[in-house]
């Protein structure tokens, strides 16, 4: 089953010029930003020492294992939607205030990772995206895959380069482990893609930065000598790709958790004053925001999600953090909160 998707037909929208949009036109930097041009994403090794990574893995189950739910780390039986807060995707967590916990934002701060993005854009004047955290355990039993769900994370009536999403990889990551899957190719030719259909139809669940594909121009892709890669990397790895990028994300059907955390930067120069107090909103009350960190955010007050095993808004899922982050000056220059 696909994902379901509003789809629409109306007139083109308009957006503004955007200044990077010209930023990864040509492969000519000489290191990894090359193949984020050529291929849409890339893999910045050991962005965060493995040990490091590994440390924010336990974190993150520790975090899991906290809730009292009965799920042991240690014990697969426990790997089910009774144990855990609730999730999508098998794994993908976006409730509880989890945007704002300390460990998450340790990661967010990490000087490898902040270097990465300075180097895509330029500048270390940067600011993050609330992102959150996946934890995809192993033989799951009571997961429905709803199938493929293949996007970019750009209206196509964007031009050029808008955003550069990131993932922090806190565990191995080979071929049955689950994680990323890109289209490689697919962003450099995106723009040819829409010039060819046109850009009249919205598929999205909602945000206007995003547009599901069908099968046939699914085709139109492999047609154009593009192939899935699935994304495999170790602890610490950063991977990074271009919104336009076509990916999903696959479970794992090993042995081992897919555990990563979504950290996306961008320059904070690009904040408009509406999008600083709506940051400022965010930060306060622990909501969590799309990737893109300087513009669209969608802010609404935080109400409970509904539990898979009782169908019941979750009396756990207060959308306080169990451990609130630490506003020190990177935190709040990060935010959008504190001018560079
Ligand atoms: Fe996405």
């Amino acid at each position: 089953m696909a994902v379901p998707v509003i789809t629409r037909r109306g007139p083109e929208p308009v957006f503004p010029p955007f200044e990077y949009s010209d930023l990864l036109n040509e492969a000519s930097f000489g290191d990894w930003r090359d193949a984020l041009v050529k291929d849409g994403y890339t893999v910045i090794k050991g962005a965060v020492s493995r040990e490091r990574a590994l440390a924010a893995r336990e974190e993150a189950f520790q975090w899991l294992e906290d809730f009292p739910l009965g799920f042991k780390r240690d014990d697969p039986s426990t790997f089910k939607n009774e144990h855990l807060p609730n999730h999508m995707k098998g794994g993908m967590i976006h409730g509880y205030g989890i945007a704002h916990e300390q460990w998450l934002w340790n990661l967010r701060t990490e000087p490898g990772v902040i270097d990465a993005f300075a180097k895509v854009w330029g500048t270390r004047d940067l600011v993050v995206s609330f992102d959150s955290a996946a934890v995809m355990l192993p033989n799951r039993t009571d997961v429905v895959d709803k199938g493929r769900w293949e996007h970019i994370d750009q209206s196509p009536s964007r031009r050029g380069l808008y955003c550069v999403q990131g993932i922090l990889n806190l565990n191995d990551c080979g071929p049955e482990d689950g994680g990323l899957m890109i289209l490689k190719g697919s962003a450099p030719i995106i723009e040819e893609f829409f010039n060819t259909i046109g850009r009249e139809e919205t598929r999205t669940w909602g945000p206007v930065d995003f547009y599901s594909f069908t099968d046939d121009q699914h085709q139109w892709f492999h047609d154009h000598g593009c192939e899935w890669v699935k994304v495999c990397c170790e602890p610490g790895d950063l991977i990074l790709w271009d919104s336009r990028a076509m990916h999903y994300n696959v479970r794992p059907t090993g042995q081992r958790d897919r555990t990563c955390a979504y950290i996306c930067m961008a320059p904070a120069k690009l904040l408009s004053n509406e999008d600083r107090q709506k940051r400022k909103v965010a930060f306060d009350q622990y909501l969590g925001t799309t990737h893109v960190p300087f513009a669209s955010l969608h802010l609404r007050a935080h109400t409970p999600g509904i539990r898979a095993d009782t169908g019941l808004p979750d009396p756990l899922d207060t959308g306080i953090p169990r451990y609130p982050r630490v506003a020190t000056d990177t935190v709040l220059k990060l935010s959008g909160i504190a001018a560079y």
